[in-house]
């Protein structure tokens, strides 16, 4: 992935690029091959914008818990229980789709699905969102929803309507635009689905800012900054 040397953010990127970002392997080699299972690590990317941009929809504090705890403490998680198994050296995709519906490696999917949702809700979300969709994705929402509003609205009632922890997402299912939620770590990527955007509706997502008022964070996140351009790029 393409970065300013040193700089802590990144420009928006599609989920090609940042699926190879997550999936960065950081290698024994550059460490004097020095016990190579252990220090082989999947890499938290860095946010796409400063902890603060997206406020006051979302608080500096809930993204610096949010990132910084939560998505940190899945990765670290994924990284102490692939160590020395047969997953050690797969890219996080890899990973996600080999552990998917596995009683005996529940743990790993579900901190492997759970790091790689949360990269993508990241680039799902932009400071100045919201709005309408670029031309493209406009229409093909058009084709699938009969209005952008009404896709607003059956996202929104995704979202709110998901019971305890778990996603909202915008896919494409073969071409056709669809509305779908996810429980806990589960990720539309393992069912054939390709993920356009993602509203993380965990309580660790907002409550901090809104307490149990799901349906204001999720209406404020789709009115102020969802990121069409990135659910366009995702596209293809
Ligand atoms: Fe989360």
């Amino acid at each position: 992935m393409k970065t300013d040397h040193g700089a802590p953010i990144l420009p928006s990127v599609t989920r090609r690029e940042f699926l190879a970002a997550a999936s960065t392997v950081a290698g024994a080699a550059a460490f004097g091959g020095v016990d190579s299972a252990a220090a082989a690590a999947h890499v938290l990317p860095p946010l796409p914008y400063a902890e603060g941009a997206l406020a006051p929809v979302i608080s500096a504090n809930t993204i610096g818990f949010h990132y910084g705890r939560h998505h940190r403490g899945y990765l670290d998680n994924l990284n102490k229980l692939v160590a020395g198994t047969e997953f050690a050296d797969l890219p996080l995709e890899k990973i996600v789709a080999a552990t998917a519906g596995k009683a005996d490696r529940v743990a790993i999917f579900n901190n492997a699905a759970q790091t790689w949702n949360h990269t993508f809700y990241w680039q799902s979300l932009k400071p100045g969102g919201g709005g309408e969709p670029p031309a493209a994705l406009k229409q093909r929402i058009e084709a699938a929803f009969g209005s952008v509003d009404a896709c607003r609205k059956e996202l929104a009632a995704a979202a709110v309507g998901q019971f305890a922890s778990g996603w909202a997402w915008l896919v494409s299912d073969r071409g056709t635009l669809k509305v779908v939620r996810t429980g806990n770590a589960d990720t539309p990527v393992t069912q054939g689905l390709t993920p356009l955007l993602t509203i993380d509706v965990w309580e660790h997502a907002y409550y901090l800012d809104y307490q149990n008022r799901r349906a204001d964070y999720v209406n404020a996140i789709i009115d102020k900054i969802v990121n069409w351009e990135f659910a366009a790029k995702n596209l293809g």
